[in-house]
């Protein structure tokens, strides 16, 4: 039987990946409007980073890592998501105030051990943004408002921000008790996931699935957080509506990962059903602190973006997005020298910039304008050996079926300056 991709994953081919393309170009071109600068970091870690960073008592740290340990004996772990890694790189380099706020951006794959399903797999894509070093409330709204305008851009439809705070640690610790008091009642009937919960991180308790009608009534985070906090939010709300970035509070929303601090957001898209968070993130001061083991930290925000999913609401919604470009010019030899001389016509075309292709197969002039056609040329030359002797070539324009012949020496210019006026 012949070996198949492993559960999970996906062969992106020719045709999909244009589209990649163009959702990725985006990303990098939003980037550089709004100043930040990508950053690349391995796709494996110490294990000890995840836990440290993404939270021991998460599901994706305790159930959703590839963690394997490697020919030197040490743990391993394929990076869950971006975050963790930028932010050790961010230490490590020491890059504190480079130039000023650290603004950094990523796209690439992460792992996570989950049941797949449409929009959820075990190997994902994201596009996220870390921005390091100030704690102005202009920031948080400032990472918002880019993911908000680069699904615009892309042109998804029915995007909603929603937007809560998650306070910082003390209002936590105190809001845990309240939210332990309320479940105390139905504890044992919790799932099995939310008894364990209860007592290491019952906040999570809110965002389970299966428990949800236990929820109803459950005290908000916002109705505990203290004067700091609550500045904060109002003022992270207050830049979002100036900016005419759209946005709806929902004091449930907590986010997966236990680093979050003040600010928490996710994006939602209608059109594809049950999993419509597209991205999500938040603001996490201390996390650089507990990842440099003390010392030095700074406070960070930053989302992660779902490319899969991006890509998905695409589909869905049937937005149109670029894909494979015609090619400009299909060569054709007929005889055998006419054939020789294609492949230096070839090379002389792409060295012009042009996107231009000829036959390998020595096939018929038939099935040489098929594959013309297949490929949408806007031009096919057709050289044969008496032409070559003559010193030129004939030049059909597919979309008007015009004919005209060319001198050979000046084939690539005359070319160009077709393709130019396209
Ligand atoms: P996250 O919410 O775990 O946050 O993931 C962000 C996005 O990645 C999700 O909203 C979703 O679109 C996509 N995603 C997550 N898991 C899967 C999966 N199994 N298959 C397909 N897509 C998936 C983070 O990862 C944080 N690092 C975001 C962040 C950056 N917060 C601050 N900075």
């Amino acid at each position: 039987m012949s070996i198949q991709k492993p559960k999970g994953t996906q062969d992106l081919l020719p045709g999909e990946v244009e589209k990649w393309q163009y959702v990725e170009a985006k990303a990098r071109e939003l980037c550089e409007r709004f100043n930040y600068r990508e950053i690349r970091t391995p796709m494996f870690e110490h294990t000890e980073l995840f836990q440290r960073g993404v939270g021991e008592t998460t599901d994706i740290v305790e159930k959703e890592m590839y963690t394997f340990m490697d020919k030197g004996d040490r743990s391993i772990s394929l990076r869950p998501e971006g975050t963790a890694g930028v932010v050790r790189a961010y230490v490590e380099n020491k890059l504190y105030g480079e130039p000023d706020v650290s603004k950094l951006y990523y796209t690439g794959p992460m792992f996570r051990y989950e049941q797949p399903q449409a929009g959820r797999y075990r190997q994902f894509h994201q596009f996220g943004i870390e921005a390091f070093g100030s704690v102005d409330p202009s920031i948080d709204a400032e990472v918002i408002a880019l993911g908000y305008t680069f699904y615009k851009e892309l042109g998804l439809k029915e995007v909603t921000v929603e937007l809560n705070s998650v306070g910082n640690p003390a209002v936590r610790a105190a809001y845990r008790e309240h939210i332990q008091k309320f479940f105390a009642p139905v504890k044992d009937k919790l799932c099995k996931d939310c008894q364990s919960r209860y007592d290491r991180n019952p906040m999570r308790i809110l965002d389970c699935k299966i428990d949800q009608k236990y929820c109803e009534g459950a005290p908000t985070i916002v109705e505990h957080l203290d004067e700091e906090c609550s500045t904060h939010f109002q003022a992270v709300q207050d830049y979002l509506t100036a900016m005419d970035i759209p946005f709806r509070l929902n004091p449930r929303l907590v986010r997966g990962l236990d680093y979050y601090t003040h600010t928490a957001f996710e994006y939602k898209a209608g059109g594809i059903g049950a999993i419509d968070t597209i991205g999500g993130g938040g603001r996490y001061n201390g996390l650089v602190g507990q990842i440099a083991g003390g010392g030095n930290d700074q406070p960070g925000v930053g989302f992660g973006l779902g490319m899969e999913r991006i890509l998905l609401v695409l589909q869905a919604q049937g937005v149109d997005i670029p894909g494979v470009k015609p090619l400009d010019v299909y060569l054709v030899g007929l005889g055998e020298a006419a054939e020789r001389e294609t492949v230096k016509l070839l090379q002389g075309l792409r060295l012009a910039g042009l996107r231009a292709e000829r036959d390998y197969l020595g096939r018929k002039i038939k099935a040489k304008m098929k594959s013309a056609d297949r490929y949408n040329a806007a031009y096919v030359a057709i050289l044969g050996d008496d032409e070559l002797a003559s010193g030129e070539i004939t030049v059909k324009a597919m979309a008007t079926g015009e004919q005209e012949t060319v001198r050979l020496d000046a084939f690539t210019e005359s070319m160009q300056s077709r393709i130019r006026h396209v």
